[in-house]
């Protein structure tokens, strides 16, 4: 028999990226290879999101079009499994199968390393599989090492589920209680993705910054005082690991950004200089309202101890708006914090009620015309930070890590210390490095780029040569 086929689609955030790979690493084993191809596929799996009601629901529209693809199939002599993963598998369980009886497969993100089981026992039964559990043991114990090349840029998950539960938010639900992997496993994984390839590390927890992994044992032998680690001292062993050029981490809570972590932005260059810390409002109100454990006056404070740190520090944030009882006030708090903080680039909601969560229940609801006022009133503003941020970096000299080859041919595409994409012309062969790059032009979203005289442009495509490139099997 061939190679049987495996698509997995993923919606949401970075962490279900990284798990989309995991899952196709376990199943490797059965002699799955992934394939861009839905409709080829012998396995699809949608890796779901739930955080707002229209993530979830685009998972149900796309149900409704795998499932024409599945009865052609079938009326081929064929057979697709479909799986759905992620949160709203978790979310919803049994109800996937009564409102998409044509699904197979429902399994929830604490239980990944099941899945080959599931299938295998799935294609003896035919009988649909449902396993949505917080096991006692950990998926991390029992999944297999890295398998599929990473990309220059790679997700590692250090720290899982979360114990906050902000008054909007189905996470703790979803992902359930907070896990941080132990130092000596973060480390092995971390090898193994930069001897494979990878330059850049983004390690990846809903609580990232919370991180408290239990040390490897021959530190914790020797430091009895050092039995788990902060996420500080982790990306300060990470960064020791040859071939690694740079660090991220994401996504952080503000009440835990600790001081051991606020002087590794001051002491290891591989820490890049932009975090991603979501504040959701600027009013006290509605900062309580939310259940988070923080007001706008600390969330200033936290930036400011970070830019003291590392003065060209840049904040990305999420933000909530027409959260229940949000009055007009209110919502200039946020705007107010905005102006101050001064974002390089930002995401920002409408609130979306979630089955569940206290603030589904909340009788002041904002409505909808209101809520898509304050969202692009942010928006603008946000939008012009951003702008105002890239025309900054125009005229000067960034690093930049190169990544990927450009849309154009002769042109590579890459990320700031800031994360913004750069783009420039140079070879192919300069992919995987860091290059002193001259800023020339700002757009809303990218910057263009010319590499500094004293670099290599390495061996530029000629045009023609992507399609040639293309052509190749
Ligand atoms: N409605 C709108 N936005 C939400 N988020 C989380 N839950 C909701 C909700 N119910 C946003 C928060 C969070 C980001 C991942 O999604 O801003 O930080
Ligand atoms: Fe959700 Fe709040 Fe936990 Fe973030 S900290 S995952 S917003 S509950």
């Amino acid at each position: 028999m061939g190679a049987r086929t495996l698509h997995i689609k993923t919606f949401g955030c970075q962490m279900n990226v990284y798990d989309s790979a995991r899952m196709a690493d376990a199943l490797a084993p059965l002699g799955f290879v992934s394939t861009e191809c839905a409709e080829a596929a012998d396995v699809v799996i949608l890796n779901t999101c739930h955080i707002r009601e229209k993530a979830a629901e685009k998972v149900y529209s796309e149900l409704g079009r795998l499932r024409h693809l599945k009865a052609r199939k079938k009326g081929r002599g064929g057979r697709m499994i479909l799986g759905v993963a992620g949160c709203v598998a978790q979310a919803e369980g049994e109800e996937i199968l009564r409102r998409a009886p044509y699904v197979d497969l429902v399994v929830g993100p604490q239980v990944y390393h099941r899945l080959p089981r599931m299938i295998v026992e799935l294609e003896r039964t035919q009988a649909p599989a449902i396993d949505v559990e917080f096991p006692p043991e950990s998926k991390f114990d029992h999944l297999p090492g890295v398998g599929a090349a990473p990309g220059v840029g790679a997700f590692l998950t250090v720290q899982e589920g979360c114990d906050k539960f902000c008054s909007f938010c189905v996470v703790p639900y979803t992902r359930g209680a907070e896990y941080s992997r132990p130092v000596g496993d973060v480390r092995d994984e971390a090898r193994r993705l930069v001897d494979a390839g990878a330059r850049e590390l983004t390690l990846l927890g809903q609580n990232v910054n919370n991180y408290h992994g239990a040390a490897p044992r021959t530190f914790s032998r020797s430091r009895p005082g050092a039995a788990e680690w902060g996420l500080g001292r982790l990306i300060a062993e990470l960064a020791s690991i040859e071939g690694l050029k740079r660090i991220r981490y994401t996504t952080s809570y503000p009440a835990d950004m600790n001081a051991e972590l606020i002087a590794a932005h001051r002491d290891v260059p591989k820490l890049m200089p932009f975090v991603h810390l979501p504040v959701q409002s600027g009013s006290d109100k509605v900062l309580a309202a939310m259940n988070r454990r923080h007001d706008a006056a600390g969330y200033r404070r936290i930036a400011d101890a970070m830019r003291a740190a590392r003065p060209d520090i840049a904040f990305s944030s999420d933000f909530i708006v027409g959260f229940p009882g949000e009055s007009e006030a209110d919502f200039e708090d946020t705007l107010c914090l905005v102006r101050d903080i001064g974002f390089l680039q930002a995401y920002s909601f409408k609130y979306s009620p979630r089955p569940g969560t206290p603030a589904a229940a909340m009788t002041d609801q904002v409505p909808e015309p209101v809520k898509i006022d304050r969202l692009s009133r942010l928006q603008a503003l946000l939008g012009d930070q951003q702008m105002e941020f890239n025309r900054r970096c125009a005229g000067t000299t960034l690093g930049v890590l190169f990544d990927r080859r450009g849309r154009r041919p002769g042109q590579i595409l890459g990320r700031s210390p800031y994360s913004q994409p750069v783009h420039a012309e140079a070879g192919e062969d300069r992919i995987g490095t860091v290059v002193e790059v001259r800023i020339v032009r700002a757009y809303a979203n990218s910057l263009r780029g010319r590499l500094e005289p004293g670099e290599s442009a390495g061996v530029i495509a000629s045009p023609g040569a992507e399609s040639r490139a293309e052509a190749r099997p």
